[in-house]
């Protein structure tokens, strides 16, 4: 399932934003999306930056079902040229991102999955990712080595052992894939007996890498940017705060 190389050039690369989570660990009391950092919607300072990316050329975002109108207004000036399509997002972040795949049509060959959550990814990671994907890998991660020692507990917390962290990363987003290769995974996600395996919120899959995983694809990994931290607590906010305030931020 290798892309073809496309045009020099030429956009090439649809990006699915889910961004229909409502934020629960966050706690602001608004979808984790339209929380704001430094006076605006952690959503827009994401999509800002996937739309200087020179691979971009289709943005979808799927949004909570209810703002769907303001996330269209919200966006408007921030894609610029970009292309942008917003539907409802799902009850599990699987779920959204299939909701956002069928947007896609079928003559951009390559699909990144970016969460509304990292607000300052760097605009060369979405390219890079991009680019691993152009050169023919079929499923790209961004990923860094863990630095905490990792211990497996058991159900009263008690240390059962340590992990090698050696062969450990954490992954980020863009996750970028071929096309075709996403649409496979999610759709034998879909027709998986979901009632055991994936259906709820809680069990579905929390990135796309393991569904392509499941259908025996290699994921390939580049390295990851600290930058593009995910935000999910208040303190992950104050952090992002402190980055874009700091002149790497800015630079973003
Ligand atoms: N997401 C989504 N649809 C859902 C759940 C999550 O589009 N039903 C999106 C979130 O908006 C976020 C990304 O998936 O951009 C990563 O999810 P997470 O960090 O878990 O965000 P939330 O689900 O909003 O946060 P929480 O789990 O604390 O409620
Ligand atoms: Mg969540």
């Amino acid at each position: 399932m290798n892309t073809p190389a496309s045009p020099p050039g030429a956009p090439d690369t649809a990006v699915l934003v889910p961004a229909a989570g409502r934020g629960e660990r966050l706690g602001v009391g608004v979808p984790k999306a339209l929380a704001e950092l430094a006076g605006e919607p952690l959503l827009v300072h994401a999509v800002r930056r996937l739309a200087r990316s020179r691979s971009v050329a289709l943005i979808v975002v799927a949004a909570p079902p209810h703002a769907l109108d303001d996330v269209r207004d919200l966006l408007k000036s921030t894609v610029g040229d970009v292309p942008l399509t917003v539907v409802a997002g799902g009850s599990s972040r699987q779920e959204s991102v299939a909701a956002a795949l069928v947007a896609v049509p079928v003559d951009l060959p390559i699909v990144l999955v970016h969460d509304a959550a990292r607000p300052l990814t760097p605009p060369t990671l979405i390219d890079e990712v991009a680019a691993a994907v152009r050169a023919g890998h079929d499923a790209v991660v961004p990923a860094l080595p863990v630095v905490d020692t990792i211990k497996r507990v058991d159900t009263a917390g008690t240390v059962v052992d340590t992990v090698d962290r050696s062969a450990l990363r954490a992954v980020q987003t863009p996750q970028g894939f071929a096309r075709d290769t996403l649409v496979a995974a999610h759709k034998a996600a879909g027709d998986t007996a979901c009632d055991a395996a994936c259906g709820t919120a809680d069990q579905a899959a929390t990135d796309d890498a393991a569904l392509v995983e499941r259908i025996g694809v290699a994921v390939h990994t580049v390295p990851g940017r600290t930058e593009a931290l995910k935000v999910t607590t208040p303190f992950d906010l104050i952090l992002a705060e402190a980055l874009l305030a700091s002149a790497s931020g800015n630079a973003q």
